[in-house]
């Protein structure tokens, strides 16, 4: 027996409009149904009364998966689906993997993102966003029992006929970005290693081969098609809704999911440039350190070079290591201000001039997928006793988990310089709250892959240890910056509370407008809200 949709809409209505505000954008008596009906679903053609009965969420996400497949057939993969178990193992780290969402939605339009907000609203159905799966941590674009929205479907490359700009679909690695972009001798600012996705990355931040040119990913965001919790299309760039322009420039998924990034173009011949990886072992160390000050200090003196350290520990050898990894925005090998770090004695050197889509798989290489994964951020101002520090510290204490099954622990290390700062004022700036005139920055990321989950515990308070005491000693020599890059944070730590009082309250503000009963907040709980991180409390 069919029963109505409207049936649903009466019993829930109330619940969505109870908490709602004064908003520009979606007035207090907003109703969900209607709003599905003037984007042409046929509601009278969905699902049965039986599924309400109850209303657990169990029981919406039923009621919310069938409507939707109703409406988008195979675009709907259910538990038990043979497609099921594929989907979900193509997360990066375990825990995401694990998760079980009770059905899986890939809207191959905007409107189609819409309708889901808008049935997961009236079914009160969680749901959780994906574009490349590579957060690490359990529940960030997976969720349990809810709707996940992977977006894969919109993946759209398309540059302007002009080549200033490419409109890139969230659905994209940056590896089909490059390829695609290469022929024409243009590339964009993006992630470094090629099955990262362009939706968190930009979302969040993202730091590029090219930052210290042009700053963040998100700080080269010409525009953006973005879906809000009314289901409304809007588009946001510095003329056109500038206060959401600023709250997606860093600000996470509290604001709507983004169906297109208009993204700035650069210039970059044949895709080519310099860049691979120096290994090293500990009697240069402190070398590497001194090269790595000096190139993050004197990039603006030459903002083509780039830098990523890591400090790291490798099992099956029992050797602590420096990976150096280096790249240089031209085809030109051994820039000079690379000379401190080219005179290391290397153990492996992977440096080579090669384009920016093959640099991105070798790096790629390094990340495998199917493990258990953590990352980490803290942020300080660049000190070169400061970044020894951090890496004795790391190195200490690594020491009581360093026979974790699988484990390789690493402290990852960059300089958020003069170049990035200067690029994150473009266009009325970002939410990020890093005063340029602090910088430049170091900014440490941990990360850590393992195998048993018997030693997530343990492993996860080491890192803590480690963020705990860089940012004691910090704080003790005037050096800490109270910024958490969100890319790179745990589910430990309140992102958006370290972008600063005024840009956190800023950023509920516009969420009100923009979202006025928090569906970003409470029906998309996953990953970095407004009011607290994903997980209270510590490891
Ligand atoms: C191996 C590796 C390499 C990395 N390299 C870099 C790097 O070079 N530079 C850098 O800055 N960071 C880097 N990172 C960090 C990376 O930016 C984050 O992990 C980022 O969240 C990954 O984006 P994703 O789309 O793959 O992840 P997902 O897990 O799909 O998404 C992460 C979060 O963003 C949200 N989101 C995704 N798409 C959208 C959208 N369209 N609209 C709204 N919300 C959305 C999701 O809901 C989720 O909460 C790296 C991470 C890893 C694991
Ligand atoms: C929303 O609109 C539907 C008709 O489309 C109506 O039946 C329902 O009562 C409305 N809900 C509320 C809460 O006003
Ligand atoms: C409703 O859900 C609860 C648990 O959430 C369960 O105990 C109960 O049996 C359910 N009732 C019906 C009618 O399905
Ligand atoms: C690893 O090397 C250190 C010295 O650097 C040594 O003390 C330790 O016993 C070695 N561990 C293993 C498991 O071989
Ligand atoms: C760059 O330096 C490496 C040693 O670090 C050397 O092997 C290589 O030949 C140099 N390349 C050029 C083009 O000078
Ligand atoms: C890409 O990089 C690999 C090493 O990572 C190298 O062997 C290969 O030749 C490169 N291919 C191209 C097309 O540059
Ligand atoms: C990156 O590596 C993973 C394996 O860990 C692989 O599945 C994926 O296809 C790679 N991405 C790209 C774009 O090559």
């Amino acid at each position: 027996m069919q029963f109505p949709f409207t049936v649903l809409s009466l019993a829930l209505g109330l619940v969505v409009s109870v908490s709602a505000q004064d908003s520009p954008i979606e007035p207090a008596n907003f109703n969900v149904t209607n709003a599905l009906i003037d984007l042409g679903v046929d509601i009278s053609a969905l699902p049965k009364l039986d599924a309400l009965t109850n209303r657990s969420s169990t029981s919406g996400c039923l009621i919310a998966c069938e409507s939707l497949e109703i409406l988008f057939g195979s675009s709907v993969i259910k538990q038990g689906d043979s497609a099921y178990d594929g989907f979900t193992n193509g997360y990066w780290s375990v825990q995401q993997e694990t998760v079980n969402p009770f059905c899986i939605f890939k809207p191959s339009n905007a409107v189609s993102v819409s309708i889901s907000i808008l049935i997961s609203r009236l079914t009160q159905c969680p749901f959780a966003a994906k574009s490349g799966g590579h957060a690490a941590f359990s529940g960030a674009s997976n969720i349990e029992g809810g709707i996940t929205i992977s977006l894969e479907k919109l993946d759209i490359v398309q540059p302007s006929s002009d080549k200033t700009t490419v409109d890139v679909g969230p659905g994209n690695t940056w590896f089909n970005v490059y390829t695609t972009l290469q022929p024409l001798d243009i590339a964009v600012i993006g992630g470094r290693v090629s099955g990262i996705g362009v939706g968190g990355l930009t979302t969040g931040g993202g730091i590029s081969f090219f930052s210290n040119i042009y700053g963040w990913a998100c700080d080269n965001v010409a525009s953006y098609e973005v879906v809000t919790a009314s289901g409304i299309i809007l588009t946001a760039s510095p003329t056109q809704n500038s206060d959401l322009y600023f709250a997606l420039r860093g600000g996470g998924n509290n604001f709507g999911i983004v169906t297109k990034f208009t993204l700035n173009a650069i210039s970059l011949p044949g895709g080519l440039m310099w860049g691979g990886g120096r290994a090293s072992l500990p009697p240069t160390f402190d070398a590497v350190v001194d090269a790595f000050y000096n190139v993050g200090i004197n990039s603006p003196s030459d903002p083509n070079a780039a830098q990523i350290l890591s400090f790291a520990y490798a099992q099956s050898a029992n050797l602590s290591i420096a990976a150096a990894d280096l790249q240089y925005a031209k085809p030109i090998a051994n820039a000079s201000i690379f000379a401190e770090y080219l005179a290391i004695p290397a153990i492996s050197d992977t440096t080579q001039i090669r384009t920016l889509a093959n640099l991105t798989q070798e790096f790629n290489a390094s990340n495998p997928d199917g493990l258990r994964e953590t990352y980490w951020a803290a942020t300080f101002k660049l000190d070169k006793t400061h970044v020894a520090a951090v890496r004795d510290i790391f190195f200490e204490e690594i020491q009581p988990i360093i026979d974790a099954a699988g484990i390789v622990p690493a402290a990852t290390l960059q300089v958020i310089t003069e170049g990035q700062l200067a690029g994150m004022a473009k266009n009325g700036g970002n939410p990020l709250g890093l005063p340029a005139s602090n910088g430049p920055y170091l900014l440490l990321n941990l990360n850590m892959m393992w195998t048993n989950i018997a030693d997530d515990t343990r492993i996860l308070q080491a890192n803590q240890r480690i963020i705990d005491r860089t940012v004691a000693l910090a704080q003790s020599m005037g050096l800490y910056e109270d910024y958490i890059y969100m890319n790179y944070a745990s589910q430990f730590q309140d992102v958006i509370a370290s972008y600063g009082a005024d840009n956190k309250a800023k950023l509920i503000s516009i969420a009100a407008k923009y979202d006025p009963t928090g569906v970003f907040q409470t029906l998309e709980p996953g990953y970095f809200k407004l009011n607290g991180p994903p997980v209270a409390g510590r490891p």
